[in-house]
């Protein structure tokens, strides 16, 4: 850490490639009873050199925009293999994605639908599609991110669930086949899972009874990261809850795909941080670093929390491990904060760790999911870069951005952005 912090500077997300495919084989083998197929949602940490890394580990991709068909592809994966979901899909999305071979759309509602059936038409491409079901369960996350509930923009409810497959039924251009789940993220309890499968199975019945077949059930993704404390589920729990009620079915032909994200990445990813300045105000110590909220929000916007601690600490403050309770003497109360202009940029308030100076680098772990895909310019702040380690050595996988590419699409000449306002956004 401190090698890369050194050459490639702060602030720069660190991603370790043994990780990455150490957590796709433990999903892969707890779920192997279900031969499910593995899509990594693309979303929680969408670098190319990272999605190259899975696609070699044999994983498909849960996308949600066009663009992120695009990285996807462009990182070598098959579209076959790929999942498209996300509420707004355009016009273009869908003609995209259709030309593009996409695996299977992930339909969010009727107006959706139509216009994926009527694209397809139009093209004269079939494609295959599962209903978004909206299961009316609480996933017990944060609200930002419970999408399962009822009064969710996402999925169709269930009540409408039976009856739009009816209608849809036989659509030569999109057949329907089958049923996705995605309650909310993380979710920190298999009773959930539990509870949007059975529902899920019990509208799979009802229309398997007037003749429909559904042979795919996409559960989402949603398993948890290890943020603090070890309370969070190993894919082995999740399976072993999720197993016994699909195994059966799966031996009867029903297909299982998952979407895990930042139970792959989540892990696998550090954030590097240099402290600027420290300063006592009132009764508070901050430690003022080069990054915050506009690198790592999820502690600003979610109140997540994510463990913090030196890089370069003397043996006596080497944490005994991220579960113990860190009860050291010598620690001190620390506000975490970014240099924006905003009270609510920090990476942690109050956190107990070893007295920092000038200088001093903080790894933020945990963030390889939802860190740098979250990541804004707000400031003008660049974005960080991204390292990606394999084995003993590192590379840089994005570069840090720089003035230049801050303002690069305000420099344009003015016939080019009239321009763009007559081209399609793609
Ligand atoms: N599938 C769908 C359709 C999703 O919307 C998501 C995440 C996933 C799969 C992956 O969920 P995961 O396995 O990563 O939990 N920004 C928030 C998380 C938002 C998740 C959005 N959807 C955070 O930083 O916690």
């Amino acid at each position: 850490m401190e090698r890369i912090a050194r050459e490639v500077g702060t602030p720069c997300f660190v991603y370790s490639t043994a990780t990455l495919q150490e957590h796709c084989s433990r999903i892969r083998s707890a779920f192997a009873p279900l031969l499910p197929s593995i899509c990594f949602s693309v979303k929680s940490c969408s670098n190319l050199s990272v999605l190259r890394v899975l696609v070699e580990a044999g994983v498909g991709m849960d996308v949600v925009s066009g663009h992120e068909l695009r990285r996807a592809m462009e990182a070598g994966c098959d579209p076959s293999r790929c999942v498209y979901a996300g509420v707004g899909k355009t016009d273009l999305e869908i003609e995209f994605a259709l030309r593009s071979g996409i695996g299977l759309f992930n339909v969010e509602s009727e107006q959706e639908f139509d216009a994926i059936a009527a694209c397809a038409e139009r093209l004269n491409i079939r494609c295959h599609g599962a209903l978004r079901v909206n299961p009316d369960v609480d996933p017990k996350t944060h609200r930002y991110t419970s999408t399962g509930n009822r009064e969710s923009k996402f999925g169709v409810d269930l009540e409408r669930a039976a009856d739009f497959i009816r209608k849809v039924h036989g659509n030569p251009w999109c057949s329907l086949r089958g049923i996705h789940l995605h309650i909310g993220s993380p979710i920190y309890s298999c009773e959930p899972y539990t509870q949007s499968i059975l529902k899920a199975l019990a509208l799979i019945d009802a229309l398997c009874a007037d003749g429909i077949v559904l042979d795919t059930l996409d559960l989402g993704g949603g398993f948890g990261a290890d943020y603090e404390t070890g309370q969070s589920p190993s894919a082995a729990d999740y399976a072993s809850t999720i197993v016994p009620l699909l195994e059966e079915r799966v031996r009867n032909g029903l297909r299982v795909i998952l979407e895990p994200g930042r139970s792959i990445a989540a892990n696998a990813g550090v954030l590097l941080v240099s402290v600027v300045y420290t300063k006592e105000s009132g009764d508070r110590t901050f430690a003022i670093c080069d990054a915050g909220m506009n690198a790592l929000l999820r502690p600003s916007h979610y109140d997540a929390f994510h463990f913090i601690w030196p890089i370069d600490v003397s043996a006596a403050f080497v944490p005994p491990s991220r579960r113990a309770k860190l009860e050291m003497s010598g620690l001190k109360l620390h506000d975490i904060v970014g240099p924006l202009c905003e009270t609510g940029d920090f990476l942690a308030l109050e956190r107990a760790i070893p007295p920092v100076n000038r200088h001093d680098r903080l790894a933020v772990f945990t963030a390889g999911a939802y860190g740098m895909t979250m990541a804004s310019r707000y400031n003008s702040s660049a974005l960080p870069a991204e390292v990606l380690v394999e084995g003993d050595t590192f590379r840089v996988v994005r570069l840090r951005e720089c003035y230049d590419d801050l303002v690069a699409h305000e420099r344009v000449g003015s016939e080019r952005c009239a321009a763009a306002i007559t081209e399609p956004q793609g």
